[in-house]
């Protein structure tokens, strides 16, 4: 009898790659087995509608627990998989996970979505209450718990994670200082532009942002934190702090497998690890430039956590599909919607589309004028004309782009192809393939 797919990581990927398994006319046996006790539920929504108090736990699943029953997807919450071991005449080899309860979850095909956990930080202090990470449910309840009555609120990181809360712990009343160690906001995401705008639209709203500036320790009294030193000798007063420095993927079962990994598990364009019987997806693997096919990327988005989880799907049942996907991702922070399409990795140019003293423009990014990215703040056609140029292997004549009175739409140029083709490596799409955007 089949035992069919188990997947490991009750994931936006995890859950994905069991609908992706369904959609593509997989009839057998799909166990979909995740550490948190909720089932699969929205992750973005954790670091500014639910602090906010406007969006419950119940509102963020993905699926009703009817929809589990009614897919034949066996979904197994609060158990983690710590072993898993593959049939040793195998590949491609059946095998069996192990679970810390002494659960046995036999699989015949074995899909990775482990994502990815906050990254500690490391100094003296860091275990007092009081100091927070956010990237779980659970993370983002006692989170706002505690800012219901916190009075300064210090936030360790100024990427995404700690610009979202640091703008709710705002708008919530407190005081909030953020303490990055780069000398820009949002440096892995963003250009200098965009990063000065962040900045200077924070202190408008009252938050302190400090740049350059290394946490080397916490304080407390009776196992509390009350306030953050940083490495210039300054204290900062606190009773809440929630770090924010980035995420490390989990590759603890993958490298027990003997899976290849650098800085997560390393997957081909079919989302294939070096044991080509096993898939991964999500924030847990690096993988090809999804554009260019080029080098290896780590793209942590819901976007890809999709995409690259329905080819996940498909390899597993043996259709090794063409797919070109344009990275998307956003950012809401108070008023401000950063939207962003495409990687700006390897720029040589760039174009600012209007003023940002009016709270609304873009900046475009260009390689030997081939269009490779947009950041847009509160501009949404911009972005939206990108990210379709960008699927089309277009480009956005940047001679012109800087003019914002021109919709962008209207400068998509296709002969920005240098191959006419999408993934810009030459190969048509294939009759199978899949754009998504
Ligand atoms: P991040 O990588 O976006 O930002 C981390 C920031 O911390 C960087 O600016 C870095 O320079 C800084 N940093 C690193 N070490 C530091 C230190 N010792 N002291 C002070 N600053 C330090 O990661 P972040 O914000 O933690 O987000 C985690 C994950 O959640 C990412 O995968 C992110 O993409 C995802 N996320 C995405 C959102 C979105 O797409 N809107 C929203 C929230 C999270």
């Amino acid at each position: 009898m089949s035992k069919g797919t188990l997947i490991i990581g009750g994931s936006q990927a995890g859950l994905q790659v069991a609908v992706s398994l369904r959609q593509l006319g997989d009839t057998s046996p799909i166990t979909l087995v995740g550490e948190e006790e909720h089932p699969p539920y929205q992750r973005p929504p954790l670091s500014k509608e639910f602090l906010a108090g406007e969006e419950e736990l119940d509102s963020l699943a993905f699926r009703t627990p009817g929809f589990y029953a009614d897919s034949g997807i066996d979904l197994v919450c609060g158990e983690r998989v710590c072993e898993v071991s593959l049939s040793p005449s195998g590949p491609p080899g059946p095998g069996v996970a192990i679970t810390t309860s002494g659960r046995e979850l036999p699989f015949d095909r074995l899909a990775l979505t482990v994502g990815a956990g906050a990254r500690r930080l490391p100094v003296p202090g860091a275990d007092l209450g009081g100091i927070c990470y956010l990237r779980e449910y659970n993370d983002a309840a006692d989170l706002r718990t505690r800012l219901a009555t916190a009075t300064n609120v210090v936030v360790v990181g100024g990427g995404f994670i700690g610009l979202e809360v640091a703008s709710a712990a705002r708008a919530l009343g407190r005081s909030v200082t953020v303490v990055e160690a780069a000398e820009r906001l949002m440096a892995r995401s963003v250009g200098p532009v965009i990063s000065e705008f962040y900045r200077r639209a924070h202190l408008r709203h009252g938050i302190d942002v400090r740049l350059s500036s290394v946490v080397s320790g916490f304080q407390g009294e009776r196992d509390r934190v009350t306030s953050v030193k940083l490495s210039d000798g300054t204290h900062l007063p606190a009773d809440l702090v929630l770090i924010g420095v980035g995420v490390l993927p989990r590759t603890e079962l993958p490298e027990q497998l003997g899976l290849v990994c650098d800085q997560g598990i390393v997957v081909d364009a079919h989302a294939r690890t070096s044991d080509p019987s096993i898939v991964a997806a999500g924030d847990c693997t690096v993988r090809p430039h999804p554009i260019t096919g080029e080098g290896r990327v780590r793209i942590e988005s819901v976007q890809n956590a999709v995409a690259q989880a329905h080819v996940a799907a498909a390899t597993l049942l043996g259709r090794l599909d063409s797919v070109i996907s344009v990275p998307w991702f956003w950012s809401y922070q108070g008023d401000l919607k950063l939207q962003i399409a495409g990687l700006t990795t390897g720029y040589d140019s760039q174009v600012v589309r209007g003023d940002p003293d009016d709270g609304q423009f873009s900046v475009l990014y260009y390689r030997d004028d081939r269009l490779l990215a947009i950041d847009a703040v509160n501009r949404p056609a911009d972005y939206m004309a990108v990210r379709k140029a960008l699927s089309q292997g277009a480009t956005v004549a940047p001679d012109r782009a800087g003019d914002p009175a021109i919709p962008l739409k209207s400068l998509i140029n296709a002969s920005g192809s240098s191959s006419g083709t999408v993934n810009g490596i030459g190969e048509p799409l294939s009759a199978g393939s899949h754009l998504w955007t």
